[in-house]
């Protein structure tokens, strides 16, 4: 059937709203993504759009805006378009189970963005490595703070990396914790990886330690903010060493002027482009090249697994080199 009475057909079932047949020279993608509102993900979805499109496939993206439910009418609205993959950053990994078991009924792929969705028959999970994202994160706030209390600031209970970045974080603070050299004096998950919730947590833990914290593991650069606003409130901003990831605009100018002690890099187009590449294969029924696999408590998911950098005062440029900022961004102009 040639590409004018295809694409004919195709207009004529949207039309009807039934389920376009799939056609793996123009694949159809979903990318269902919790929030939008948190920077780096909108740097996600341009990059995976632009990346899918140059391999012919077209793309309807999502934002849940961190609500549960909106995410799983979402998923089922791109189920009812006919899609041949859908990509989801998960706002709760466990509410999931039923809308990809649908999906999968209606011979859609689906693929777990950055975060593991549990419980369900997903077909991949790509994401960079949470584990070592938590360590280096304790690294460098113990580097700095080798001694004293310390807090954790957590990230969403929803969301299965905060749960791994925790497990990385205490394989590097438990020797020193077993030493007496440092102390936990209190632990927090921030809801939604919101910085406002963040910075009253902090407020909180201040008060309850009369100002002597010493360190601050906190899990992304969001939550660093709210965390620092709060040392600032107490002019300790720059005083108590504190960690983050996403290399965000404001927590690398943070890192540069040293009120923040490290950020992690995770190139997003690097993630991007290999998750539009892995989608396309996936709805080619081509065979992806898979680096590990992870237990999602319901199966061994294939799993691409990227690599992480540390980003401190010292090798910040590495993003402008990258093109991830310019050096007029990173300068605030
Ligand atoms: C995590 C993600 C991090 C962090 C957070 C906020 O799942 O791995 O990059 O920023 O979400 O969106």
């Amino acid at each position: 059937m040639n590409t004018l009475k295809r694409t004919l057909l195709a207009s004529a079932l949207a039309l009807l709203s039934l389920p376009v047949m799939a056609d793996a020279a123009h694949p159809k993608i979903g990318f269902s993504i919790d929030d939008l509102r948190l920077e780096r993900w909108s740097r996600d979805r341009d990059y995976f759009v632009a990346a899918a499109e140059k391999m012919d496939a077209k793309v309807f993206v999502q934002s849940a805006d961190a609500n549960e439910q909106k995410q799983i009418s979402q998923i089922e609205n791109l189920i009812s378009r006919g899609v041949d993959v859908i990509v989801i950053v998960p706002f709760n990994a466990t509410v999931l189970t039923n809308a990809v078991a649908e999906a999968k009924k209606a011979g859609i792929k689906v693929v777990s963005y950055d975060r593991l969705i549990l419980n369900a028959d997903i077909d991949a999970y790509i994401s960079f490595d949470n584990e070592k994202v938590g360590e280096m994160q304790a690294k460098g706030v113990l580097h700095a703070a080798p001694k004293g209390n310390y807090f954790l600031l957590g990230g969403a209970p929803t969301d299965n990396n905060a749960k791994v970045l925790r497990e990385g974080q205490m394989k590097v603070l438990q020797p020193a914790i077993d030493k007496g050299d440092i102390k936990i004096v209190g632990q927090q998950w921030v809801k939604e990886w919101n910085p406002t919730e963040a910075l009253s947590i902090v407020e909180n833990a201040l008060t309850r330690n009369n100002n002597k914290i010493d360190g601050i593991v906190a899990s992304n650069d969001a939550t660093a903010g709210g965390a620092i606003q709060a040392l600032a409130a107490q002019q300790m901003a720059g005083k108590v060493p504190i960690s983050g990831q996403d290399a965000d605009l404001a927590a690398v100018k943070r890192v540069i002027d040293g009120t923040q002690t490290m950020t992690v890099y995770k190139p997003l187009k690097l993630i991007a482009s290999e998750a539009a590449k892995l989608s396309v294969q996936l709805a080619r029924n081509e065979k992806p090249t898979y680096s590990s696999q992870y237990d999602n408590g319901s199966k061994k998911v294939d799993t691409i697994l990227l690599t992480p950098i540390p980003l401190t005062k010292d090798n910040i440029d590495l993003l402008e080199k990258d093109g991830f900022y310019t050096k007029a961004q990173i300068a605030g102009q």
